[in-house]
């Protein structure tokens, strides 16, 4: 795998590896890799000759100081899962490569970046639309891969790319779960084992959530109980449960096959997100 630091480097070496109808496929990542990133860097190594793989902890996006300077780092065995997948081109940028000029560009989604995790987080999309613009610039890639794990997220960046007219196909790949269903995340590196024992409520939840709602209850209804449910354990915490249009991240009350349920919240001090698709089979 061929390493860069620096952005003039790896655009020289792109542009080489472009001849010859090379198609690139890019991951890009904050680092502490699990099964969930390198699911990403196999479904491009399917589909591209060359796939690059960002590592950059960016701090525009992040909105509580604490969450960024507690944001694991582990680029030395983050560098073996990647060499383990077959990775071939590795970008791992300093803060000041990513943002040598103080960057005034602001982000506005209108109603997409204003709910769910636009709403509990400010700025947040704002600060992941700028990054994953100059990314885009950067590597110039015939594919990018996301996860579905941040759905909020895909849905920005595809109308980031549709409205910038970025000439980038975006794909949103299946969450890669624990056995207890658990959706693999950094952030659960962080979790105590008695926390790591309450983290598969969310998922639950999505789950007890999903069979009421097919069985024709209301979500007003839905929710109360699972607030219930959050309320009776201790050291979690809910910020939302939703059921919103997978078009345009509108709320809806009723399930359609082209609903998804979103759920936010935290376990201790450490906030973890994950969503259920009505036509997903779990
Ligand atoms: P990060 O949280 O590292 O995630 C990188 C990519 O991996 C994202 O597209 C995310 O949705 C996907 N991913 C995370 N957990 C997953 C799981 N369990 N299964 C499948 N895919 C999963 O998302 C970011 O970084 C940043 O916001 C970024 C887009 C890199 C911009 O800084």
């Amino acid at each position: 795998m061929d390493i860069f630091n620096e952005i003039g480097p790896l655009k020289a070496f792109l542009r080489l590896k472009k001849i010859g109808f090379n198609s690139i496929g890019f991951v890009p990542t904050m680092g502490a890799l699990h099964q969930g990133h390198i699911s990403l860097i196999e479904a491009s190594r399917t589909e591209n000759s060359i796939t690059v793989c960002s590592i950059f902890v960016n701090p525009a996006q992040f909105n509580n100081p604490a969450d960024l300077a507690k944001y694991p780092r582990t680029l030395e065995s983050d560098i073996v899962l990647l060499e383990k997948a077959n990775c071939d081109i590795l970008f791992c940028p300093e803060t000041s490569q990513m943002y040598s000029s103080q960057s005034q560009v602001i982000f506005d989604f209108g109603k997409l970046d204003k709910m769910m995790e636009g709403h509990y987080r400010p700025g947040h999309f704002s600060g992941v639309a700028l990054v994953v613009s100059k990314l885009l610039h950067i590597v110039s890639p015939d594919r990018a891969y996301f996860g579905q794990k941040d759905y909020q997220q895909f849905k920005i960046i595809e109308k980031l790319v549709t409205d910038l007219k970025f000439d980038v196909s975006l794909q949103c790949m299946p969450i890669k779960r624990e056995p207890d269903g658990l959706a693999m995340s950094s952030r659960n590196a962080r979790l105590a084992r008695d926390q790591r024992n309450k983290a598969p409520v969310f998922y639950q939840s999505l789950g007890q959530a999903k069979s009421l709602l097919r069985q024709g209850n209301s979500m007003k209804d839905v929710r109360t109980l699972i607030v219930k449910k959050f309320e009776s354990i201790r050291d979690v915490k809910l910020e939302y449960l939703e059921l919103v249009d997978t078009a345009n991240l509108t709320p809806i009350e009723n399930v359609s096959d082209t609903a998804i349920l979103l759920i936010a919240g935290y376990v201790g001090e450490i906030r973890l997100i994950d969503n259920l698709l009505m036509t997903d089979a779990d």
